[in-house]
């Protein structure tokens, strides 16, 4: 086994970290979570990412993912994050945190979902224009043409309805306004629409933990388009930021 990569996921709640199977795309040992600093500043998230990474005794290269645009190793938005990232230079940030010798590969946490589940997922994902969306506290997006990643697109800031649309569709506006799948389903249908409008994607994979429960509202949605939930789940941002710090992938 000599492939192996690391990659961490920043998310709003956890920090997670696994080291990754760059061949299979699987796990090796257990994927270590801490909870996310609050607040959650650059700082405080990269001394956790520090901490995670010495627990795994790890010293190479690692991939991170942030809820955020990241463009040129800046973060440029902060949706749902801290706005303290906004403007942040994430390579000398993290070389501050984790030494100047590490190696480092920053990219929005839906884009590196979509490097995953392109490689390691379902083989639909590397044929064409195909969109995939994280459906959790906001909406996230990756665009990919076979296979190939267009970084930052942002999706779940379209305007749908008068609505930014992760503030219509996103898990987290199902559970705030206690919709039924039912109701939600009539607005991830509109935020489809606009997409398929806009994009003409040959498919779309839903990731985001509530795309376990896909069966209960994927048939429910009215758009021309076919739905796939993602295959990887939860892996699929660890997996994703492995991958770009092994690919030297900087967007
Ligand atoms: C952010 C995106 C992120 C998505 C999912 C959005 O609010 O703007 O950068 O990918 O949430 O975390």
């Amino acid at each position: 086994m000599t492939n192996i990569g690391f990659g961490i996921d920043v998310g709003g709640s956890g920090i997670k970290g696994a080291r990754v199977d760059l061949d299979s795309g699987e796990f090796i040992g257990d994927r270590i979570k801490i909870l996310t600093p609050q607040p959650a500043t650059p700082d405080a998230v990269a001394d956790t990412i520090k901490e995670i990474l010495s627990r795994a005794e790890w010293d190479g290269p690692v991939g991170i993912t942030l809820p955020s645009v990241v463009r040129e190793q800046r973060a440029l938005s902060a949706a749902n994050i801290d706005d303290a990232w906004i403007g942040t230079d994430l390579q000398a940030l993290f070389a501050q945190h984790l030494g100047a010798e590490r190696e480092v590969a920053v990219l929005n946490d839906a884009d590196a979902a979509g490097l995953a589940e392109a490689q390691f997922g379902n083989p639909k994902a590397r044929e064409g224009a195909v969109i995939l969306l994280t459906l959790g506290t906001g909406i996230g997006s990756a665009y990919l043409i076979d296979g190939t990643l267009c970084p930052n697109t942002e999706l779940g800031h379209l305007i749908v309805d008068g609505k930014e649309a992760e503030h219509l569709a996103s898990s987290a506006a199902k559970d705030r306004e206690e919709l039924s799948y039912t109701k939600w389903a009539k607005r991830v249908t509109k935020v489809l629409r606009e997409y398929e409008r806009l994009f003409w994607p040959s498919l779309f994979i839903v990731g985001g933990g509530i795309s376990r429960k896909a069966d209960k509202w994927v048939p429910k949605l009215n758009i021309d388009t076919p739905v796939v939930p993602a295959e990887l789940r939860n892996r699929a941002g660890i997996v994703g930021a492995a991958m770009a710090a092994q690919q030297q992938l900087r967007p």
